[in-house]
Order: structure tokens, then C-alpha cells, then sequence
């Protein structure tokens, strides 16, 4: 709350006349336009003028009610400002005074576990090291804004500004930055116009006082596809980032994302200080807590779902929910119904699989239909089109990065997904191959044309392949959809026949999938149907 007893003060150096002062002190109570026009027993035209002026003397620009709000954002500050200067008159000493903590969008921590080791490390990387630029990486619900909102209230004496701020709803870059630099009690007036000229005044203020910048939800700016590159017409934060890192300054910006921001890696291969952690699950005993927290009684089985979901906080409080729902919190009970993901699993995994570019989902595809970790090579052999060698180990650092791939154990280069992922991404190839099986047209076949669905064989034979997992799946999906083998083989049949006069460009797999398929047809289908293979 900003006391009436300060703006009282200010007014005549702003040059605020008693009238509008009296507007403004309604306007920043809450009061509407109509409500201040009453109890002043004016015009709301009038209150409007006044505190158009008042906008005016403060330098807010813009349209609507942005305008109370930043100028609300405006006063706050001053006062906060104000307050620091009479603490320090009084107790001269006293260092590092926090004069301002903006952190408004700071989800509030109630039960935290573990991350000893990754609070030691930013801690360090922060407040010893002075790092400029710090960035903290992992996939979502890992716990990326709960770890450092811990780490905030942990390090918060060594700053005079924290600043939180989510990127979520992907303010334009100007935006941002005068949001930013309201924030700071000595940039208030004449904040530049060009984009340029505000990350320079931006860097400035980062230069006289130390601050924590913290970036959350950094993703949303950036390109869905290759990791770390930005979406249209927000490449300026990028400018933004890179001259935070290169220019000297005592603050430190902390970037939280999905993925991680190509200035931060070419600032960390040039030993500028910058750097950043990939946070990976909890590890078990930590995880237990979790479904303790859930209500979860003590299972034998706790540490393998724990293994299963990668120790991800948030995959294990949705599980855990379900679990109490639907089996009665045995997690026994749950690992026998054979099947991870479930419900807002699903969701959430959709959330991260419509990130990736059609390359990165291709690569997911093709280790998804191996079900066992494949290695470069013979990933590579598996596209149609061919795919050079640069570009796809991008887009498998691009998915390791997003801790969607992982390697395999057995193998030392092989690539696979981790079961819940894996899980996920066979359900999907089922459902889509089934669907473009169904529709019947070719510009709607995609995953067919793409993808292998056998081991290539050495002979051009189809016969005699052994069969994977995957297409007993296809097969008994495409009975329960159709129910009628004859129907199936029709169908299958019907897709061949639009594939002649064209070229093989337009046709891909999708011919020796067919054939395939049908061959398999042609052998039982597995019986009697599971449901869970269904
Ligand atoms: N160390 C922890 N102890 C207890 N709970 C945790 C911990 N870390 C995360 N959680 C819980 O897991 C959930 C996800 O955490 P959080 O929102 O921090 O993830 P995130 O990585 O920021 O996800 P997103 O990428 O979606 O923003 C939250 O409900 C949070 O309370
Ligand atoms: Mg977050």
C-alpha cells in the first residue's frame, strides 16, 4: 500500500494540483471513474482531465486502464525507494537494504523437498561467482520455478532489486523492458523510445545497483521446434539476453525454461560468466515425500513408480491423485493396470510433444516404433528423406535437452525414450497410423510415409519379419476400429491403389507398410484381445 501521506508529499514536486490529487488518491484506492465523480460531485468527464494530467506529470504514456496500473507500478516504487532512503538516514549501517522486491508472480512454496545440491550450486554460481547470466533448464513440472523460489528467499539479502518476471503471455520486447524499467525509482521519466536505447538504459541500471532479474516460462518466446531460437518478432529478447551477458554489470538475470536460449550457450563457450544447470528429478528419498504428501500409503512398489516418472514432482503428485482415485493408493495395483500415462499425464505430455519440430517428432516416432534404443547410424537409415548428419544430432541435443530422449543403458550410443514418454508417443503413432489407415487419403498420410514400420530387411522379401510390438498394437487397434478383418484388408488394399502414377516422393513407406501390414493379416491377429493392448 503506498500511504496517502507520501503522495500528499510528492504532489507539489510533480506539480499535481490539490484537484487531481484528490482524483488521484480515489483512483489508486480502487474507486471507478463514476464512484470518484460522486463523492467529488464532479463530472466523470472531469475526473477523466484530471487524471489525465496527473498521467501526464508522472510521464505514463499508453491507453485505458494500463495507465492506473503502471502508474500505480510507478508510485509503488517511489515510495518503496522513498521508504529505503529514511531506513538508511536512520540506520546508516545497515547494508545491502532491500529497496525493492517485485516478485508479485512468485508461486508461494509450501511443501519443498531435497535440491541441496542444486541450491548449493546456484547460490554459488550467483552470489559468489557474479555470475551475469544463469540459467535453469529442464522439462516441465521438473521444478524449476519451486527450486528458485526457494533459492530467492535463500539469497534475497544480497540484492537490492528482485524482479520476477514470467514470460508466459509473451509480452512484445518493449513492453517488457518499461515494465522493467518502471521498476527501477530512477528511470522513471524520459524512457527511450527505440528498443536499442531501452536494453542500454536496462543494462545501466543493472550497473549501479545489483539486482536479480528472474525470467520464467523463457520458452514461450522461443520457436516451437529447434530448441533455443525465437519465435517471430521476438529475436530482440535475444539481443537483450546476449548483452546482458556480455556487457559488465553487478546484477544477475536468472532465465527458467524448457529450453535454453542460444545466446546462453555461446556465452558459456566463451567463458563469459555465464551458466546454467539442467534439472533433472528428484532423487527417490525425495520423491517418496511426495506421494507421503499425496496420502499415499507405503508400498513396495514406490521407488519403481518413482524410476518410471524420472522423479518429475509434478508427473508424481498428477499420478499420485490418480492413484488415490482410481486404486485406491495401491501403487501395485496401479503398475499392474500397465499403463502410465493416464489422464492429465497425457495432457501434459501433449503440452511438451507439440513443441518439437516435425524432425524432432519423426525422431520420437522412429524410437518409439524400436521401443529399444537404436543408435545414430542406424536412426538415421530409418528416414525416407535423407536427413543431414548436422541436423539431426541438432534435434537429438534438442530433444536431451528437453530430457524427451535419453541414452540407452545397454548401449552406449544408442537413443531411446523414457517409459512414460515412450508410452505416450506409441499411443499417438497408434492412433494416427490407424486414422490415416481409416481416412483414406494420401495428403492426410503422413506418419505411413514417414516412418518404417519393420526392421528393413536385407532381401526384399516382407515375409517371415518378425513382428514388433508395435504392429500387434496397430493390428488389434485397427480391428476394435473396424471389427472385420475383410474391411481392414479392403481398406489397406484401397490405400495401394492411390499410390499408383505417383512418384516416390508422394508414396515413401507407405507402399512397404502396406504390403506389410497386409502380410501380417494375413497371419492371425493376436488372440483374444487384451484390452491394454488396445
Ligand atoms: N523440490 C520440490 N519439493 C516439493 N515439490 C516440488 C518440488 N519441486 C517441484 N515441486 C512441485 O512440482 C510441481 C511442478 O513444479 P514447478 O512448477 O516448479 O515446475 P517447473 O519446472 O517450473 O514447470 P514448468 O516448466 O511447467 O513451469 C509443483 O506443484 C511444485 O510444487
Ligand atoms: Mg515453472
Amino acid at each position: 500500500m503506498i500511504s496517502q501521506d507520501f503522495l500528499k508529499a510528492i504532489a507539489p514536486d510533480r506539480g499535481i494540483s490539490d484537484s487531481e490529487l484528490e482524483a488521484l488518491l480515489l483512483a489508486i484506492e480502487g474507486h471507478s471513474t463514476s464512484d470518484i465523480a460522486k463523492q467529488l460531485g464532479i463530472r466523470e468527464e472531469a475526473v477523466r482531465k484530471r487524471l489525465g494530467e496527473v498521467y501526464k506529470k508522472f510521464h505514463i504514456t499508453g491507453f485505458g486502464p494500463g495507465k492506473l496500473a503502471k502508474l500505480q507500478q510507478l508510485l509503488v516504487s517511489l515510495y518503496q525507494e522513498h521508504q529505503m532512503r529514511s531506513r538508511e538516514q536512520r540506520e546508516p549501517g545497515e547494508k545491502n537494504a532491500r529497496s525493492y522486491q517485485d516478485w508479485e508472480e512468485v508461486p508461494t512454496v509450501s511443501a519443498f523437498y531435497g535440491r541441496t545440491q542444486e541450491l548449493a550450486a546456484l547460490e554459488q554460481w550467483i552470489v559468489k561467482d557474479r555470475c551475469r547470466l544463469v540459467a535453469l533448464l529442464g522439462i516441465g513440472g521438473i521444478g524449476k520455478t519451486t527450486l528458485t523460489a526457494k533459492l530467492v528467499k535463500q539469497i534475497q539479502g544480497e540484492f537490492q532489486f528482485i524482479i520476477w518476471r514470467s514470460l508466459r503471455r509473451t509480452p512484445p520486447i518493449n513492453e517488457f523492458l518499461d515494465d522493467l524499467l518502471l521498476c527501477f525509482p530512477h528511470q522513471k521519466t524520459d524512457i527511450p523510445s527505440n528498443t536499442d536505447s531501452k536494453i542500454s538504459r536496462a543494462i545501466e541500471q543493472l550497473r549501479s545497483s545489483r539486482c536479480l532479474l528472474i525470467l520464467d516460462d523463457v520458452e514461450a518466446i522461443l520457436n516451437k521446434g529447434i530448441a533455443g531460437h525465437y519465435r517471430e518478432g521476438y529475436e530482440s529478447y535475444g539481443e537483450l539476453i546476449r548483452r546482458l551477458g556480455e556487457k559488465p554489470h553487478q546484477s544477475c538475470i536468472l532465465i527458467l525454461s524448457l529450453e535454453k536460449p542460444k545466446e546462453v550457450a555461446l556465452l558459456e563457450r566463451e567463458n563469459l560468466p555465464a551458466r546454467s544447470l539442467q534439472l533433472s528429478g528428484l532423487k527417490a528419498p525425495e520423491a517418496r515425500e511426495i506421494l507421503k504428501s499425496k496420502g499415499l500409503p507405503e508400498d513396495s512398489e514406490w521407488d519403481t513408480l518413482i524410476k518410471l516418472y524420472r522423479g518429475n514432482p509434478l508427473a508424481l503428485k498428477i499420478i499420485a491423485t490418480t492413484i488415490q482415485e482410481f486404486f485406491a493408493g495401491s501403487v501395485t495395483e496401479f503398475l499392474q493396470y500397465n499403463t502410465l500415462v493416464i489422464g492429465d499425464i497425457s495432457d501434459f505430455l501433449e503440452q511438451q510433444f507439440d513443441r518439437l519440430s516435425e524432425l524432432e517428432k519423426d525422431i520420437m516416432y522412429c524410437l518409439a516404433i524400436a521401443q529399444e534404443p537404436i543408435s545414430l547410424p542406424k536412426l538415421r537409415e530409418q528416414f525416407f528423406l535423407p536427413v543431414s548428419p548436422s541436423g539431426l544430432l541438432e534435434a537429438l541435443e534438442s530433444l536431451r535437452q528437453r530430457s524427451l530422449i535419453e541414452k540407452g543403458q545397454d548401449s552406449a550410443t544408442g537413443f531411446t525414450l523414457q517409459p512414460v514418454i515412450m508410452e505416450f508417443v506409441t499411443n499417438r503413432l497408434v492412433e494416427q497410423v490407424c486414422e490415416e489407415i481409416a481416412t483414406q487419403k494420401l495428403d492426410k498420410i503422413q506418419l505411413l510415409r514417414n516412418q518404417i514400420l519393420f526392421e528393413i530387411p536385407a532381401q526384399n522379401t516382407l515375409k517371415n519379419l518378425e513382428t514388433r510390438p508395435i504392429v500387434t498394437r496397430i493390428k488389434n487397434r485397427l480391428f476394435t476400429m473396424f471389427r472385420n478383418e475383410k474391411l481392414i484388408e479392403a481398406k489397406l488394399s484401397e490405400i495401394q491403389s492411390l499410390l499408383q502414377d505417383k512418384s516416390p516422393l508422394e508414396i515413401g513407406y507407405v507402399d512397404n507398410n502396406v504390403r506389410y501390414l497386409l502380410e501380417q493379416f494375413k497371419s492371425k491377429l493376436t488372440s483374444p484381445l487384451k484390452e491394454e493392448q488396445l
